[in-house]
């Protein structure tokens, strides 16, 4: 209910909303893991390439997925988010796309925006999405979405800060990706189902939601092989049709709950997730010390300090997630040595760092990489989210840290992750969501008083 609370609210009441975490308890019992934010984005962006409804189940409730509501709607798709207990399922039908086109108001929220370029060039012939300009974690281009789009044919023009493509139809090509991008992968294969002819995708990325795409791309009809693999080959088809798919759960998600367990000496079982994505952390965390016992559809962690520091580098899937590197940085500053992260995927994801040295942390930045002295006493501190996952990491931070820590601008947390604070109230932590209690003005009579 409160998820549901929380949408009905505006947006600017949200962006006061803080938490109020006091440390020292350790998290126990079993926490449940939500549908992948990242999977689910593109698969409402596939609703796109039919008219027929294409219902998804397992949807996250968190702001992205109501952003990308809103960018559907606007094209004139009817979206339902589901309530009650359908809360999870969200019903698309893009059978009027009346308008192509994905807004500044909208790409600026969210950057996964231009995940629409690719189906409504596709399906409607012309899409008008805006550039997305630099974010808090790097510039973050997407000059290789439209290059591959040219290359199945597309008519590009970019002019006041938008792209447009026009095609009548695309045609089936090769493209051989210069680096690998996630989003850029799923965007040309949505777009190659409905080209005319064969299309070969090389260098693609391996993430699994690249292939949780392809199986709904498959179930409305699609001819997609090799989704989760470097090369993607697809069969354009004329056209795609309804279908009913269930997300993959969230393994950032997951993988956040691992380091909260062994952080706060917890014994925590992470339910409904899919360890076979979680490797690369759980090895990780292995040699740090950290005790893990795993099934296919959960994994339960023993957390049972000392730490060992221990080296990362965040890579592509399957190696280490740059999603979970600032996670993982708390939890180096709890480990005994220094453990040294690279940062390879974007130039600039080191803004929590300044926030953990606040409340203790001994933290260098050198370039691409953080030096991480350990082990340091954390003491709460009032400190301000940056990013997504850079709020996260404030979170498990204050987890351990001694008093009670506030953290500011938690709608950053509200992008990716469901109902965090209940869920991690739920094992035992001590959190609480606080918004602007009194008004601005109500300030003024009182101190006239
Ligand atoms: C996806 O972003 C995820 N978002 C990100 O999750 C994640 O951090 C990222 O992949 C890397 O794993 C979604 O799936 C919705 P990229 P994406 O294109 O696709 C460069 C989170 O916290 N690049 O794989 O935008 C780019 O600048 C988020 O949930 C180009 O140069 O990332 C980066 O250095 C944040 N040109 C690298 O490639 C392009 O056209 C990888 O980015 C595209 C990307």
């Amino acid at each position: 209910m409160g998820v549901i609370l929380r949408f009905h609210r505006d947006c600017k009441d949200l962006a006061m909303d803080k938490f109020v975490i006091r440390g020292g308890n350790p998290l126990l019992g079993t926490i449940r893991v939500s549908g992948a934010k990242n999977a689910a984005l593109p698969a409402m962006a596939a609703a796109l390439l039919t008219d027929e409804p294409v219902i998804l189940e397992n949807i996250p409730q968190v702001r992205d997925i109501e952003t990308t509501r809103k960018l559907l709607a606007a094209m004139g798709a009817e979206v339902e988010l589901g309530y009650g207990r359908a809360l999870h399922r969200t019903t698309i039908c893009a059978r009027n796309l009346a308008s192509p086109e994905a807004s500044y108001e909208l790409v600026k929220q969210m950057r996964a925006s231009s995940l629409v370029l690719g189906p409504l060039v596709a399906r409607c012939g012309r899409a008008r999405v805006s550039l997305p300009g630099g974010c808090a974690i790097g510039a973050r281009p997407i000059d290789l979405h439209i290059q591959g789009l040219e290359q199945l044919g597309a008519k590009i023009t970019q002019d006041h800060g938008y792209v447009e493509a026009t095609a009548d139809r695309l045609r089936g090509g090769e493209i051989v990706f210069e680096k690998i991008t996630v989003t850029g992968t799923e965007d040309l294969l949505m777009a190659a189902t409905l080209a005319d002819g064969e299309t070969v995708l090389q260098n693609c990325a391996r993430e699994p939601e690249v292939a949780d795409l392809a199986n709904l791309l498959n179930k409305m009809g699609a001819q997609v092989e090799g989704a989760g693999t470097s090369t993607i080959r697809v069969k354009g088809v004329s056209q795609l049709h309804g279908a009913k798919h269930r997300i993959i759960p969230d393994r950032i998600e997951a993988a956040t709950f691992v380091i909260a367990a062994a952080l706060t000496g917890g014994d925590l079982n992470i339910a409904g997730c899919d360890s076979s994505h979680l490797q690369a952390l759980l090895n990780k965390l292995h040699e740090v010390g950290v005790k893990t016992a795993q099934s296919t559809e959960s994994v339960r962690v023993m957390g049972d300090a000392p730490f060992k520091a221990t080296d990362i580098i965040t890579e592509e899937y399957p190696g280490f997630p740059t999603d979970m590197q600032a996670q993982y940085m708390a939890l180096a500053t709890q480990a005994e040595g220094t453990s040294i992260i690279t940062e390879n995927i974007f130039e600039n994801r080191f803004m929590h760092v300044s926030e953990l040295m606040r409340m203790g942390a001994n933290i260098k930045v050198e370039g691409r990489r953080a030096v991480v002295r350990g082990k340091t006493p954390l003491s709460a501190a009032a400190v301000q989210a940056s990013d997504l996952r850079a709020s996260a990491s404030l979170v498990l931070a204050a987890l351990v840290c001694e008093g009670e820590s506030i953290i500011d601008r938690v709608y950053h947390i509200d992008r990716g992750y469901e109902n965090i604070e209940e869920k991690l109230r739920g094992v035992g932590a001590q959190i609480r969501r606080i918004g602007e209690i009194l008004p601005k003005r109500a300030a003024v009579p009182s101190a006239r008083a």
